[in-house]
């Protein structure tokens, strides 16, 4: 499939000032003044309608934290329809993947609304079928740094923004296993533990088709005893022997 050679981002929040932030820096920072990509803001105060610019109310049933208000954010919304696919940032979300992500950029834009607080009313969730996702297992305490990962994670797959594609083919994730470790010069090096220690010798040996299998066998040792579950889907998948 083909990505998109532009990348448009309609981001919703309270915080628009957090924007680009990271992803104004190095290689998402040199593709978004290249206009690889673009982003655009929205300022969800701006559609409160009291003096005091009120976004959020206490929860029905009582609790903890308030809760962003539907007719506010539908009003942003009429004003500032969603482009693309409609994603909500929540800890209640399906998983951030890298398959996922490769899926989001086939699209050339996206739409993020950015929760804060207890989160945004479940009706205005249910009336734009927001697409709800989650970056890991823990609660920020906004949805503005999961947007950024989140488009972290995108940018730099889009053409030209890396420059060579072939590094990912080989990176963590895209084949089911964790990448291989790293080796550069010096090839011999004294640690602050004053042990020396040697770059494997198949890395040094010019022979391809070895390096490549090294490398294949070490993908496979490390995401066994680090990720046991990624290891138990592509044993599934490719049928290994334990
Ligand atoms: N908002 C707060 N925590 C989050 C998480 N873990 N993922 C996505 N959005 C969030």
């Amino acid at each position: 499939m083909t990505i998109p050679s532009k990348f448009h981002i309609k981001i919703l929040t309270l915080f628009p000032e957090m924007f680009p932030g990271m992803l104004g820096m190095s290689l998402a920072g040199k593709a978004l003044e290249k206009g690889l990509w673009s982003l655009e803001t929205v300022q969800l105060r701006d559609y409160a309608e009291d003096n005091h610019k009120t976004v959020d109310d206490t929860p029905f049933g009582g609790g903890a934290g308030m809760v962003m208000k539907p007719d506010l954010l539908d009003k942003a919304l009429r004003a500032h329809q969603p482009i693309g696919r409609f994603i909500y940032m929540t800890p209640r979300g399906k998983p951030l993947t890298q398959a996922l992500v490769r899926e989001l950029i086939q699209e050339p834009q996206l739409t993020i609304l950015c929760g804060r607080y207890e989160g945004v009313d479940q009706r205005l969730l249910d009336a734009y079928q927001a697409e709800e996702i989650c970056i890991g297992d823990y609660v920020l305490s906004g949805g503005e740094p999961a947007a950024m990962i989140l488009l972290d994670a995108c940018v730099r797959l889009l053409p030209d923004v890396l420059g060579n594609m072939e590094t990912h083919n080989e990176e963590s994730f895209e084949n089911g296993l964790l990448e291989y470790p790293h080796y550069t010069r010096p090839a011999l090096w004294t640690g602050p533990d004053g042990v020396e220690r040697a770059v494997p010798e198949v890395l040094t040996s010019g022979h391809h088709g070895k390096v490549a299998a090294w490398r294949q066998a070490e993908s496979e040792v490390v995401t066994k005893a680090k990720r046991p579950d990624l290891w138990e889907q592509y044993r599934a998948k490719t049928k290994k022997s334990k």
